[in-house]
């Protein structure tokens, strides 16, 4: 990646500068949407990582993860559900706010469950503002192109920033399944005007979630806002994982497009029986362990 000087990465607003790219760059401040905005100019792509808990959180922020979205995957991935359907704004408030006190340069992006916002604009400002509030995240997400366009213009009139969420949208599972999205023609025009809806209404980036890699391509070409890809292909602006599907706690089978970077399932069973197995065996605790 190539490293800015401050000079050339300097918000025209007069805020201070990033240091470097959002990923591999140094600041002492948190990533704002005005610096992922500038990486689009300067055609830098990014990454993006959930995390549901502080410590996660931490190890995240610590290696340079710019953007870290507190998804409501939470459902799945952290709170024993099914799906993010049942996930309610309790919890989703508990999680962000644990995620913020855990990091201190990421942009923290929390999401809006399921029945937070679908009543219309005025309920998504009160789910967004507990968000952002009460836990202190720097900027929310929901799922829906034309249909939420409403709700996403007066979250930015309000003040919130808002990342769009279109394509495979989980929280219409009992709707629509985990199907690709955008296949054919009439789908992928529906595709490019929900894309473009998002942005006018003045969201800050669009989750791409499952759809054919050429469509997002051309998603990402068409927007000026930056695109993050799930399953999206390589040519998205930003790529986004589910943690514990990258780190490979997840139990059975994760989808296609996760890349597996570690096996934390097998490291934590491991090291789980070593101890169970030591204790058993009176082998631990030892001296060294002890107090007197
Ligand atoms: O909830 C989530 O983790 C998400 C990502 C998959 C984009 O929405």
């Amino acid at each position: 990646m190539t490293q800015l000087s401050a000079a050339q990465n300097k918000p025209s607003d007069g805020s201070k500068a990033l240091y470097g790219g959002l990923y591999g760059g140094k600041g002492t401040r948190r990533i704002t949407v005005r610096d992922i905005a500038l990486a689009k100019e300067r055609g830098e792509k990014w990454p993006m990582l959930t995390a549901y808990d502080a410590m996660t959180a931490s190890v995240f922020d610590e290696a340079g993860i710019p953007v870290i979205l507190v998804g409501d995957s939470a459902g799945n991935c952290h709170l024993g559900y099914d799906t993010t359907v049942p996930v309610t704004l309790d919890e989703m408030t508990m999680l962000s706010a644990a995620v913020v006190r855990g990091t201190t340069r990421s942009l923290i992006v929390g999401d809006l469950p399921f029945g937070s916002y679908q009543e219309g604009p005025v309920q998504a400002l009160r789910s967004a503002t507990r968000l952002v509030k009460e836990a202190g995240v720097g900027a929310v997400k929901l799922e829906g192109g034309e249909r939420s366009h409403e709700q996403i213009r007066l979250l930015v009139e309000s003040g919130i920033p808002v990342m769009a969420h279109i394509g495979l949208t989980p929280q219409s599972v009992n709707a629509m399944g985990y199907r690709v999205q955008g296949r054919g023609e009439e789908a992928a025009q529906q595709l490019l005007r929900d894309a473009k809806a998002v942005q006018d209404a003045g969201a800050f980036a669009v989750v791409l979630e499952l759809v054919p890699a050429e469509l997002a391509a051309e998603v990402t070409r068409v927007l000026h806002i930056p695109t993050v890809g799930i399953g999206a292909g390589p040519e998205t602006d930003a790529q986004v994982l589910v943690w514990t599907d990258m780190l490979g706690l997840t139990s059975g089978r994760v989808p296609k497009f996760v890349k597996k970077y570690a096996n934390l399932r097998e490291v934590m069973g491991d090291a789980v029986k070593a101890f169970a197995e030591d204790v058993v065996g009176g082998t631990f605790p030892l001296e060294e362990h002890s107090v007197h």
